[in-house]
């Protein structure tokens, strides 16, 4: 059993928990995943690592209540306990060789973006954050990105705090404006992630997404987080959750990931306690 030893919430529907669970803490990196499970009747459900402090043994998460499961998880308190927290899992992201990154971020997608940012920072990189909320009410993790950002834009769609506007606006006014990245890392939804590769394209910087959100069951046996990349099968939970955002069909991935939206939708209304 794990143990909840902090719990936050970031906004109305986003909650961050921070798990006893040394055994993940000693190994985790950024971009790997855990899968949860709140009791012996739940799903599993895969959750990218928000953050981790080996010294304390803590492993922190932070998801968005959008199901059965994450309502579930997010009732618990601390000193509650789950079930199973399995990781850390899939391929951590490489960072060989940059001196100039752009960490991009999308709504909760920010949580996967911060321990990139991190990173990356830890490790002398220069970077700059772009972090995008639909208004005001939904940031999450301004401090935190703040603190490992060498340069944090924030943009809103309706310009109730930071700029108005869209992460791709702000990344491509930077790009113009002579910033050279190494690489620009785009976390989000699917179409966020699409939209920031398509921005990069022309300009020749290489592009890494995180297709975290598309998986189910994190095993590689389900298929739920099939992904053409390059023109080749590939499985997000084995192969990834990292990919190279030029080469991934966006377009055939957003068409099968609202396949089950109302299902899920019906689930989350008849079920939450
Ligand atoms: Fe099921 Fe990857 S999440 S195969």
């Amino acid at each position: 059993m794990f143990r909840i030893v902090n719990k936050k919430e970031l906004n109305s529907s986003v909650t961050l928990l921070e798990i006893e669970a040394p055994f993940v803490a000693k190994k985790a990196k950024a971009g790997q995943f855990i899968i949860f499970r709140v009791d012996d009747y739940s799903e599993r459900v895969p959750l990218t690592i928000a953050d981790y402090d080996r010294e304390k043994g803590t492993v922190t998460i932070i998801f968005q209540k959008v199901g059965l499961s994450t309502n579930l998880l997010a009732s618990k308190e601390v000193g509650d306990t789950i079930r199973d927290f399995v990781g850390p899992l899939g391929i951590a992201t490489e960072y060989e060789g940059y001196k100039k990154v752009a960490v991009v971020g999308g709504g909760v997608g920010c949580a996967i973006a911060y321990p990139q940012a991190k990173a990356l920072h830890e490790l002398g990189v220069a970077v700059d954050v772009i972090a995008g909320f639909r208004n005001k009410d939904i940031v999450i993790l301004e401090e935190e990105m703040k603190a490992v950002a060498d340069n944090y834009y924030l943009m809103t769609d309706d310009g109730t705090k930071g700029e108005k506007g869209f992460v791709t606006d702000k990344l491509k006014a930077l790009i113009e404006g002579g910033n050279q990245y190494d690489a620009v890392i785009a976390i989000g939804p699917i179409p966020m992630m699409k939209f920031v590769s398509l921005t990069t394209k022309p300009f020749g910087i290489k592009t890494i997404v995180s297709l975290n959100p598309i998986m189910i069951d994190g095993t590689g046996m389900c298929g739920g987080c099939r992904v053409t990349v390059g023109g080749k099968i590939k499985f997000a939970c084995v192969d990834g959750p990292d990919f190279d955002g030029h080469e991934v069909d966006f377009d055939e991935l957003m068409n099968r990931n609202s396949i089950y939206k109302e299902q899920e939708a019906e689930m989350a209304k008849t079920h939450i306690c």
